[in-house]
C-alpha cells in the first residue's frame, strides 16, 4: 500500500534540494560507490545506533537493490545526500517502516561530515517532502538513549516523546508534520 498522497509520484526519480545539498533516491547506478557506502555506514554505525547490520560490500549491494524495489512498490523512500558544490557523498536520509498512520524517519551522516549541520538540513528537507507528499500527520523517530546527537536532532523538530519503548530500550518520538 503506497504511503504517499501525491498521485503518480515516481519515488526513484525524486530530487530534493537543500541549501547546501541535494538528495537522490538510492540506486546502484554509480552515483555512490557502494563499497564506500558500506564502509562509511559501518563507521557511522559503529555503536549500532542505526541497526545491528554491518554490511559487507555484497550485502550492501543486495540491501540497496532491495530498497530500490521497495521504492518501486511505493513502500519506502531512502536517499543519498550529496554536497552541492563538491558532489561529495555525505550520508543517507529517508522514510521507512510504513505503518497506517506514520513512517520512521531515518538518517546517518559520514563520520568526517558530522557536526556540520548536514543532518539538520537533510532532516528538514525530508520533513518538508513528507508534509507535501504523504498522508501522515507525524513521523516517528526512535533512538538509542545514549545517542545524544539523534535526540538533539529530534528536539529541533517539535518532538513529542512517547511513553512506550521496544526490546532494545529505544526512545520513541513523534515529529509533527
Ligand atoms: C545523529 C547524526 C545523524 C547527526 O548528524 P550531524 O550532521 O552530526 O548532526 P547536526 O550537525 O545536524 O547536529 C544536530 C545536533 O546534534 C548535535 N551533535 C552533533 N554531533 C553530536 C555529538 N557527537 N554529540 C552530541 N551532540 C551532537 C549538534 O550540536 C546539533 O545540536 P545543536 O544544533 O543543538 O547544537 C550523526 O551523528 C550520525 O550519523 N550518527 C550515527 C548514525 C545515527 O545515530 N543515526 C540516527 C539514528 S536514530
Amino acid at each position: 500500500m503506497p504511503f504517499f498522497s501525491t498521485p503518480h509520484i515516481d519515488l526513484i526519480h525524486e530530487h530534493i534540494d537543500t541549501p547546501r545539498c541535494f538528495l537522490l533516491p538510492f540506486s546502484v547506478d554509480g552515483r555512490v560507490d557502494i563499497r564506500e557506502l558500506a564502509e562509511e555506514f559501518c563507521k557511522a554505525n559503529k555503536d549500532h545506533y542505526v541497526s545491528d547490520f554491518h554490511p559487507t560490500y555484497e550485502e550492501e549491494i543486495d540491501f540497496v537493490l532491495s530498497i530500490v524495489e521497495g521504492m518501486k512498490r511505493g513502500e519506502l523512500f531512502e536517499n543519498f545526500i550529496f554536497d552541492r558544490e563538491s558532489l561529495k557523498f555525505i550520508g543517507c536520509a529517508g522514510l521507512n517502516k510504513p505503518e497506517p498512520n506514520t513512517m520512521n524517519i531515518g538518517i546517518w551522516i559520514c563520520t568526517d561530515e558530522q557536526g556540520k549541520w548536514y543532518a539538520t538540513e537533510a532532516y528538514d528537507a525530508i520533513m518538508y517532502w513528507a508534509r507535501a507528499n504523504t498522508k501522515y500527520q507525524y513521523l516517528k523517530h526512535y533512538l538509542d538513549p545514549r545517542n545524544d546527537a539523534s535526540r538533539k536532532l529530534a528536539l529541533k523538530f517539535a518532538w513529542i516523546k512517547q511513553d512506550y519503548s521496544n526490546e532494545r530500550g529505544d526512545e520513541f518520538y513523534h515529529i509533527p508534520l
